[in-house]
């Protein structure tokens, strides 16, 4: 875990009439040419609002998709101009169909104070990926000041991220902030006691996240296809579960590591079971001892959900990543969603403060219906996890020594 971010903010930039560079997040999901969720551009507002009302020239840059570094048209963040100008109640946006070169110097030269102009996907030039000094020296040549309100790609040691906030006088955008406040109010600086919800499919995907999370944490509540793997390590039989027998000794360490750390770690007791993931399956609850050979388990069970509940009312912070069944998949949504209730509940009643993050999280707690109800919701994913595990964030990192 980071220490407390030591960066300079909005406030400490005199931005007037300046050309402000503004790393965003804007990879933002779409289908079929439609933006499905608007959530990254309505976090950005605040930071843009903010930078045009001190008379800012925004210069606004993003990824999107993995184009690797060529033009796909599919992935240009054209599309984007109209959300963005409704988001700013109606002020327009200009473009520019390249993020380097004459077009988007012509494009940042007919800014005036307080007017915007979104620059085509960053990932187009190999540069950005391989964090390019001369290609972040071409993105520096398009303004003055440096902004970072990408936390979600703070993960990403690309140029836009990375180099180039050691080019420019740099800060902290308003959602850049927000994400760190928040982490660092769960696991730097915590009201005890602190539990974690990590769920998800794998073990091996998250070990990491386990490993810090067991030494920070003092109640790990595992679930998902995750738990199958640590019940199968504890002697548990699991039937035709997800499972991932090969990390049995894996998972028995992570738990011998949690003892040695005073770190409760809560596993299902009951389960909701089926013979297939599919919808109108036959399933039933059973004791986690008396999972059937032929069957799976989809979901924790109401017994368990029960417990989780109980024990979270005795907690003071929550960080939660990981959906706790298959909760694509009605009704092995149920445990995800009580439990999530429960949160958003105690929340509410001020005695808890929920933080979470992760693609899959904020599906799981939007159908549940709690997603405004917790304290925090975080627009990252891999950048959240990283977070999670402890790891120095090289976006971060940069801001820092900016
Ligand atoms: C995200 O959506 O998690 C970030 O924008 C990072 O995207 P990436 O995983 O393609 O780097
Ligand atoms: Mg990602």
């Amino acid at each position: 875990m980071s220490d407390t971010p030591r960066f300079k903010s909005l406030d400490d930039l005199d931005m007037e009439g300046r050309r402000v560079l503004l790393r965003a997040d804007l990879n933002v999901p779409v289908k079929d040419g439609r933006l499905t969720d608007t959530t990254r551009i309505t976090r950005l507002v605040p930071t843009l609002e903010a930078l045009r009302g001190r008379g800012a020239r925004v210069v606004l840059m993003s990824h999107f998709g993995r184009p690797k570094g060529k033009v796909v048209p599919e992935m240009s963040l054209e599309p984007l101009v109209g959300p963005l100008s409704e988001a700013l109640g109606g002020a327009p946006v200009a473009f520019a169909g390249d993020c380097v070169g004459p077009a988007a110097a012509a494009a940042v030269a007919n800014l005036g104070p307080g007017e915007v102009v979104l620059l085509e996907n960053l990932r187009f030039h190999p540069g950005e990926e391989g964090n390019d000094p001369d290609f972040a020296a071409a993105l520096a040549a398009l303004g003055d000041l440096y902004v970072n309100d990408a936390f979600s790609a703070a993960h990403r040691a690309h140029a836009s991220v990375e180099a180039l906030a050691r080019l420019r006088p740099a800060a902290a955008g308003h959602l850049m902030q927000a994400e760190l406040d928040h982490l660092a109010q769960c696991l730097d600086d915590p009201r005890r006691p602190l539990a974690a919800v990590v769920g998800g499919a794998k073990v091996s995907t998250k070990l990491d996240l386990l490993g810090n999370l067991v030494q920070r944490v003092d109640l790990l509540v595992i679930g998902g296809g995750m738990a199958n793997t640590f019940l199968n390590a504890l002697g548990v039989a699991v039937g035709r579960s997800l499972c991932e027998h090969e990390m049995a000794d894996t998972a028995r360490a992570i738990v011998e590591k949690a003892r040695a750390a005073g770190c409760e770690i809560v596993l299902p007791t009951d389960a909701r079971v089926a013979g297939a993931l599919a919808p109108g399956q036959e399933e039933q609850v059973v004791s986690i001892k008396a999972v059937p050979q032929d069957s799976m388990i989809l979901d924790i069970g109401p017994a368990s959900a029960e417990h989780l509940v109980r024990r979270l009312g005795d907690c003071r912070t929550l960080v939660w990543n990981g959906p706790l069944g298959c909760f694509e998949t009605p009704p092995f949504d149920r445990g995800t969603a009580v439990v999530a209730r429960a949160a958003a509940e105690l929340t509410d009643d001020g005695r808890l403060l929920s933080v979470a993050g992760g693609g899959d999280t904020v599906a799981a707690l939007a159908q549940a219906g709690v997603l405004e109800r917790f304290s925090y919701v975080s627009t990252a994913g891999g950048a959240f996890l990283e977070w999670l595990e402890g790891k120095t964030l090289p976006g971060v990192a940069a801001l820092e020594a900016g």
